[in-house]
Formats: C-alpha cells, sequence, structure tokens
C-alpha cells in the first residue's frame, strides 16, 4: 500500500485529482467509484476545474459506494443531491452513466443485487476513491463487517451517526439508522483504490489501517491486502504514521 503524504489538504485534492485525471485520459471509458463525505470535497473541486480546462467525462461511468435509505434523491442530505451539486452538476459525465444505490427502493436487498449486476455489467470499477471514517470504516462498511460482503443493508453505527448529524442540523432523529453501502468484496475488486484521510482526527483511523494488523475490526486495513491501493494524507491525518515506513513517499 503506497502512502503519500501531502502538506496539506489542497495538495492531497489536487494529487487525488491527478490520479482521476490520469484515469481518465488513460482510457476515456473508465469507471470510477466515487464517495462523499467531507473529504472527497477538494477534489471535485478540482475535477471541475480541470473540467472547465478541457478534461472530458462524456464517456466516464460512475458508481458511488453508498445512499442512506430512506431519503430519496432531492432530500438535502441524500448522497444523490450531494454528488449533483459538488460534482455532476459541474462535469459532462451522461445521467445514465451515474450509479448511486437507490435509497427508496421498495426492496433494499434487490437494489443491492441489481447495484452488484450493474457494476459488473459495465466492466468493474476501475479507479475507487474512499474516504475514512474515525472508526476505520470505508464506505458505510463499519468495524466487524466481513470481508467477503458484497452490496449489501447496513445497519449504522453510532459514531458514524453522531459523526453525519452535522448534515441533518445535528438533529441525531434525523439521522437514517440503515443505508445501502458496497461491500468490502466490491471495493476490493476495483483494479485501483485511493483512501484520502484529511486531519488529526483521522490519525489513529489511518496509521491502523496503513500499518496495523488486517482484520475486519478495522475495515480499512483490509487495503493491505489490494494490489494498487494509494492512500493519500495530509500532514495531520499522516501524523501517526511511522516516518520508517519503506510505502511512505512525500507528494
Ligand atoms: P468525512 O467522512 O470525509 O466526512 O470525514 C469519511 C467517512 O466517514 O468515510
Amino acid at each position: 500500500m503506497e502512502i503519500l503524504l501531502c502538506k496539506d489538504y489542497e495538495q492531497l485534492s489536487r494529487t487525488a485529482a491527478e490520479f482521476v485525471q490520469r484515469e481518465i485520459e488513460q482510457n476515456p471509458r473508465c469507471v470510477l467509484g466515487l464517495a462523499t463525505g467531507s473529504t472527497p470535497l477538494g477534489l471535485y473541486r478540482e475535477l471541475a476545474a480541470l473540467h472547465r480546462q478541457g478534461l472530458d467525462f462524456s464517456s466516464v461511468t460512475t458508481f458511488n459506494l453508498d445512499e442512506y435509505l430512506g431519503l430519496g434523491p432531492d432530500h438535502p442530505a441524500s448522497y444523490c443531491r450531494y454528488m449533483q451539486e459538488n460534482l455532476f452538476q459541474h462535469i459532462n459525465v451522461p445521467p445514465e452513466n451515474i450509479h448511486i444505490p437507490d435509497g427508496q427502493a421498495e426492496n433494499p436487498d434487490q437494489e443491492c443485487w441489481d447495484y452488484e449486476r450493474r457494476m459488473a455489467a459495465a466492466g468493474g470499477i476501475d479507479l475507487q476513491i474512499l474516504g475514512i471514517g474515525h472508526n476505520g470504516h470505508i464506505g458505510f462498511n463499519e468495524p466487524g463487517t466481513p470481508f467477503g460482503q458484497t452490496t449489501h443493508v447496513v445497519d449504522l453505527d453510532e459514531r458514524t451517526i453522531e459523526a453525519n448529524a452535522r448534515f441533518f442540523g445535528h438533529d441525531l432523529s434525523q439521522v437514517p439508522r440503515r443505508a445501502i453501502s458496497m461491500g468490502i468484496k466490491s471495493i476490493m475488486r476495483a483494479r485501483k483504490i485511493v483512501l484520502l484521510a484529511s486531519g488529526s482526527g483521522k490519525a489513529d483511523a489511518v496509521a491502523a489501517a496503513a500499518e496495523g494488523p488486517v482484520t475486519p475490526d478495522l475495515p480499512a486495513s483490509v487495503l493491505q491486502l489490494h494490489p494498487q491501493a494509494a492512500v493519500l494524507v495530509d500532514a495531520e491525518a499522516g501524523s501517526k504514521i511511522s516516518r520508517e515506513n519503506p510505502e511512505l513517499r512525500r507528494s
């Protein structure tokens, strides 16, 4: 697992955007796996800027990691809305190429199967972008999630509900308790993975993911087993990684 130490959030976001740009330039029909949360916002701003300079997304396909169950696409806290506002409105991915789990699916388990089928039909994900939770989750795969799981319905962890309450007017009762998430197995099938982490609050989770044991108790640790995973950290998120780590490079 390559670890790229960036000096700050801006550099982290630019470096992440370069990964995506390279992928699209090598294969204009590539399939991107996308994440939500605060961390990728800088990346999405950079991609919008690259698009204004000519980067073409017209043949790109995207699959998002997860969506809350019970929220429609227009709900201000839905990930569908987040993606529209923060990325898709600013680039030219055709709407039919955009895939986000349906938070209003009548049969959520069926939606999980369909989502896996759609990913497979698209040829699989070429480059997956990930954030990391304070507890080491990736997507909504909370500690204890078996590595073998594909897209599934998740009961959210209390810490995740608390962390996400900021998107629901800080009202815990408004945060959905369930979500659909790609599983660890779905994520690990991606040909390349780039995990982004910013801020001191992520330092412990990042160090454990990069240097601790590979265990479902720390879901991001599974990335140690991936042949092409990169972890991009700013100085604060990378502050607990050993400076002797042979995988560590300065971006
Ligand atoms: P954040 O969330 O980017 O808002 O910190 C990351 C995550 O929980 O996966």
